[in-house]
Formats: C-alpha cells, sequence, structure tokens
C-alpha cells in the first residue's frame, strides 16, 4: 500500500467481562481497497467491528484498547454518531430495516429531507414538512448507484432478502461523505446470483475511492474481491496476506488451526448426502393424564 491508509488499526484489544475477545489485533486498509475479515464463529470479526462503528455494546462493557486512525488522524469514535460523522458505514449481520416503511423512508431513516410551510415559520422547525420528492431522487440515486432497478417507493416489508441487503447499502451510500463501508456477512442470506451482484457493486464502489472492510465465511468470494485478507482466530491476528499470496485451502486452515478440507467452510454444497436414515420418527402414544395429582404414566 503506498500513501496514508485509509484505516489503520493499532493494536486493538477488547475484554468481555473478563474474558478476552480480542488480542493486539493491528492491520490497516487502503484508499479504494478491500480489507477482508475471515475466522471462524466467535473469532472477534463482529467485535473488532462495532469497536471501528463505536457501537454502545463496546462502550457499555468498559471499551477497548489501541489506537484508530483515519486518513492518518487519529480518532476517538465513542458512538454511531461520531463513525457516522467520520464518513463511517456499516451494514450489520442483522438486518436493520424499518419492514412497515418504504425503502426510500429506511434510506433517509433519522436523516429526513424537510421543506418549510406556514406553519412552521410561525411554530418552529419540527412541524417542517417531509420533503418527499427530494428524498425519493436521493434514495434513487444510491440505488442507481449499486444497480438496484426497484422502486424506491416499495415497502421494505415483502421485499426479497437480497434486495434487504442493498436498501441497507444505499443507506449508508445515501450519507454522502462515506469513505469506509463496514460490510458484515453481508452475502450470507443471498444467493449466488445476489452475492455476485454485491461483489459487482462492491468493486464499484472502490472505483470510487471508498474503502471497504469486508465480513464473509464464503471463502471463494473473500479471494475474489480483497485487496488485503486478515485472518483471525480467538481474537489473534493470525494473517494478514492477499489472494496472490494464498489459497482457499492455506486460509481455510489458518481460520481453524490445522488442514480441514476447504469445501466445508467455503460455501459449497456437499458432494452426496448418504442413503441411510438420520432421524426415524414412529408414530407413537402418550396415555391421558388420569387426574390431576397423578403422574403421566
Ligand atoms: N455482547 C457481548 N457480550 C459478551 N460476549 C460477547 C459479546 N459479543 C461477542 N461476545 C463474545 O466475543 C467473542 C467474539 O464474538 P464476535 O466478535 O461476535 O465473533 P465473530 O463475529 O467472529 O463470530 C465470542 O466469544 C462472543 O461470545
Ligand atoms: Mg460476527
Amino acid at each position: 500500500m503506498t500513501g496514508t491508509p485509509r484505516l489503520e488499526m493499532r493494536n486493538i484489544g477488547k475484554e468481555y467481562y473478563g474474558t478476552r475477545v480480542l488480542k493486539c489485533v493491528s492491520c490497516s486498509l487502503g484508499e479504494g481497497q478491500v480489507l477482508s475479515l475471515v475466522g471462524e464463529n466467535g473469532a472477534g470479526k463482529s467485535t473488532l467491528m462495532n469497536i471501528l462503528f463505536g457501537m454502545p455494546v463496546i462502550h457499555a462493557t468498559g471499551g477497548y484498547e489501541g489506537e484508530i486512525f483515519l486518513d492518518g488522524e487519529k480518532v476517538a469514535i465513542d458512538s454511531p454518531e461520531r463513525a457516522m460523522e467520520l464518513g463511517i458505514g456499516m451494514v450489520h449481520q442483522e438486518f436493520m430495516l424499518l419492514p412497515g416503511f418504504t425503502i426510500t423512508e429506511n434510506v433517509k431513516l433519522n436523516r429526513e429531507l424537510t421543506k418549510g410551510n406556514l406553519v412552521s415559520a410561525l411554530f418552529g422547525k419540527s412541524l417542517k414538512w417531509l420533503d418527499m420528492p427530494a428524498m425519493r431522487s436521493d434514495a434513487r440515486a444510491s440505488m442507481d448507484l449499486i444497480g438496484l432497478t426497484i422502486d424506491e417507493m416499495l415497502p421494505v416489508r415483502g421485499l426479497p432478502v437480497g434486495h434487504m441487503q442493498f436498501v441497507e447499502i444505499a443507506r449508508e451510500l445515501d450519507k454522502k461523505n462515506i469513505r469506509l463501508l463496514v460490510l458484515d456477512e453481508p452475502t450470507a442470506v443471498l444467493t449466488e446470483t445476489d452475492a455476485a451482484k454485491l461483489l459487482d457493486a462492491m468493486r464499484l464502489l472502490t472505483s470510487k475511492g471508498i474503502s471497504i472492510l469486508f465480513i464473509s465465511h464464503r471463502l471463494d468470494e473473500v479471494m475474489n474481491v480483497s485487496d488485503t485478507i486478515v485472518v483471525l482466530r480467538d481474537g489473534e491476528l493470525i494473517s494478514e496476506t492477499t489472494p496472490q499470496r494464498t489459497s482457499i485451502d492455506q486460509i481455510a486452515e489458518l481460520m481453524v488451526g490445522r488442514k480441514i478440507e476447504s469445501s466445508a467452510i467455503a460455501g459449497r454444497p456437499p458432494e452426496a448426502i448418504p442413503d441411510e436414515y438420520i432421524l426415524e420418527i414412529r408414530p407413537w402414544t402418550c396415555r391421558e393424564r388420569r387426574s390431576r395429582a397423578s403422574h403421566w404414566t
């Protein structure tokens, strides 16, 4: 990487209730690059990202150790609001959309555009109207940027999960000042086709200079889209490498700390399902209880 990194995390550590879940993790990411964070469940990936996004759970449990630099400037990220001010966007592992609202309303949630009217002029800003045409056109622009072609006024409830994932990304992009986007397992719920579209959208964003921190269990995607791959195991950084210098098998091995069949964790289905029974349930009955006082017989 040349020049000042977009993001540098130095010696990050974290304990939850006396249990150490991150140990002195340091990594950096350049402008317009993708850093993939891989590791088994519980390795500490989400915790590291929650630290970066100033999530309340981190600060409610004693904060963290280490330093974070954004474009060379040391930053204290003590809340998601501060992270957003600094141009960090995050799409969490769990959906954070309001199903009863439209795509536009979700994209603009908490950042609604308003326009004045006579009542607001007399009684104050809180009585302004929503500027729906302006909100729609903003939502449309962010959706177009990642190739989400559906109507921006559709309700979120009932959308395929793949589309919901894109709505979350559109919401982050609408924040305009975005320079670093964190995607925590965005493809876990997607079909192969939607996952491929998401990787295309990621490439488009990096071409505009946005840096991406990508968490995924699908190692084929990780090899496909990353500039840097960081492997975490039990809260420790085990390896920082590039797709050119490693292989799916090697990453899989580093993740678990022993040799493993990579297809088991690369997202591919097993070759064949054995014929013999795994579970058989036969008809069975349960005699009625005779009285309130007696036991089941
Ligand atoms: N809010 C929490 N309170 C206590 N322990 C937590 C909390 N969140 C995560 N942990 C623990 O921290 C470790 C790392 O979890 P996490 O960062 O979610 O891993 P990953 O995202 O890699 O699956 C795990 O052992 C998990 O149980
Ligand atoms: Mg996680």
